[in-house]
């Protein structure tokens, strides 16, 4: 069955992030179920999920409590026109949102997407001034930052591999030394040097705190997120957060700024809002950007952003679910446990000589690799193997990841890295 659905698949089908030529090789897998931690192929195998499906899954695949909350709804509404109508599992979300982000994060605005939220972030903090008078067409952004594939999510994104070819019509963004890269003062004191070469011309600055994933899992300290933020107040920059990916416990705090204690003025927030189940983001901000936006119709300056699936009924009731889980299982508490246990299990891999370096914040480790030719795409032989073995992983170039659901166990965990660990002695 596995083969008539994938020859099935490939007469029709153009993939995501996929060279479509690699599958004369490599087999495309047909997913019957999901359950738990696991998926399962269609002649009966089983895959442990470490990458919780591109980092969307919290809570298991077929969660039974997120299901029959999407059960409950559809009976009543499955989606309604957000402008001009509302909904009660928006106005819940919204108000739960508020109130479990940063304080002066006061408002929310929807979308179906991470890179939407980013287009949003991004075309608001331009408006803003925009409606004052100002005008600043600039945006920043980190080195090996990525921030989604739309056009302007990708132009404040460095991942060469997804946005080289489109150099000449994205619009020309500036991408500031990271502080996963260099020395954080470095860093900040480069940001510095753009803010004043640029002064009174930046709308924002759009980071990915605490680790930039698509870049390579690369890791850096809160402690340049608080300066970044001050230098924001100094100099009259708006500070976007991109918690698409690292939002919703990943890094071990609810979000990722609550590790530096600073809230940005725009925070976006997508994949694991729903546990995995339903297109949804946001964008949360502040009071002030609100009211920027606040005024008669005819003044010309309101916000005229929308997508038809903007505010979801079906993906609302989800992200509730997701968040009465958070609350009602402790899962940030629980989630330490796990995260120490990594912790214990992936130091021994430092050692081994085709390791470069193992990195790990929270719920996320990544095993850097060494001594590998580019060409022998030695992340997809993992991939392959790992897959063997019932553990499914897909490895950024020569970056081995876990991004796991919450819901794994500690022996799924030591299977997750005792499987890696076999593979990196013999390959
Ligand atoms: C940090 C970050 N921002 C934005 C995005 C884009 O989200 P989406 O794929 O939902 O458009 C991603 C996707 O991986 C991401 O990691």
């Amino acid at each position: 069955m596995n083969e008539k659905l994938m020859n099935e698949d490939l007469k029709y089908i153009f993939h995501p992030c996929t060279q479509m030529k690699d599958h004369e090789k490599l087999p495309l897998i047909p997913i019957k179920k999901g359950k738990g931690a696991y998926i399962f192929d269609f002649d009966g195998n089983r895959y442990l999920d470490c990458i919780s499906s591109w980092w969307v899954n919290l809570f298991g695949h077929s969660n039974p409590y997120i299901n029959s909350k999407i059960k409950e709804q559809i009976e009543e509404l499955e989606h309604v026109i957000f402008a001009g109508f509302t909904h009660k599992p928006a106005i819940d979300l919204a108000r739960r949102l508020v109130g479990i982000t940063p304080e002066p994060l006061k408002k929310v605005f929807f979308a179906d997407n991470g890179s939407s939220a980013i287009e949003i972030a991004l075309k608001m903090s331009f408006q803003y001034f925009k409606n004052r008078d100002e005008s600043r067409p600039i945006f920043v952004s980190l080195k090996n930052s990525y921030h989604g594939e739309t056009m302007g999510a990708l132009a404040v994104s460095d991942t060469g591999l997804y946005k080289d070819v489109y150099s000449d019509i994205l619009l020309k963004t500036i991408q500031a030394k990271s502080p996963s890269l260099v020395d954080e003062d470095e860093a900040i004191s480069d940001m510095k040097d753009i803010f004043l070469m640029h002064k009174g011309k930046i709308a924002s600055v759009v980071i990915e705190p605490l680790v930039q994933c698509a870049g390579s899992m690369k890791m850096y300290n809160p402690s340049y997120i608080s300066k970044l933020r001050a230098l924001c107040d100094e100099m009259g920059v708006f500070l976007i957060a991109d918690e698409v990916a690292v939002g919703f416990g990943r890094t071990g705090s609810m979000f990722a700024c609550e590790q530096a204690g600073v809230s940005p003025d725009f925070l976006c927030l997508s994949k694991g809002i729903t546990g995995g189940y339903m297109p949804l983001s946001v964008v949360l901000f502040t009071e002030d950007i609100y009211n920027a936006f606040y005024c008669d119709y005819s003044e010309g300056k309101s916000f005229l952003d929308s997508h038809s699936y903007t505010g979801n009924t079906l993906a609302c009731a989800v992200a509730n679910a997701v968040l009465d889980i958070f609350e009602n299982e402790n899962i940030i508490e629980k989630n330490r446990e796990k995260i120490a246990l990594l912790n214990e299990l992936l130091k021994p891999l430092e050692k081994l000589k085709n390791v470069k370096e193992v990195r790990q914040r929270g719920m996320i480790c990544a095993i850097e690799l060494q001594g590998y030719d580019a060409k022998q795409r030695v992340g997809l032989k993992f991939f392959q193997e790992a897959l063997k073995k019932g553990i499914y992983i897909r490895p950024l170039g020569d970056v081995i990841y876990f991004m796991p659901p919450y819901i794994i166990t500690k022996e799924e965990i030591k299977k997750m890295v005792g499987v890696v660990e076999e593979l990196l002695l013999v390959m």
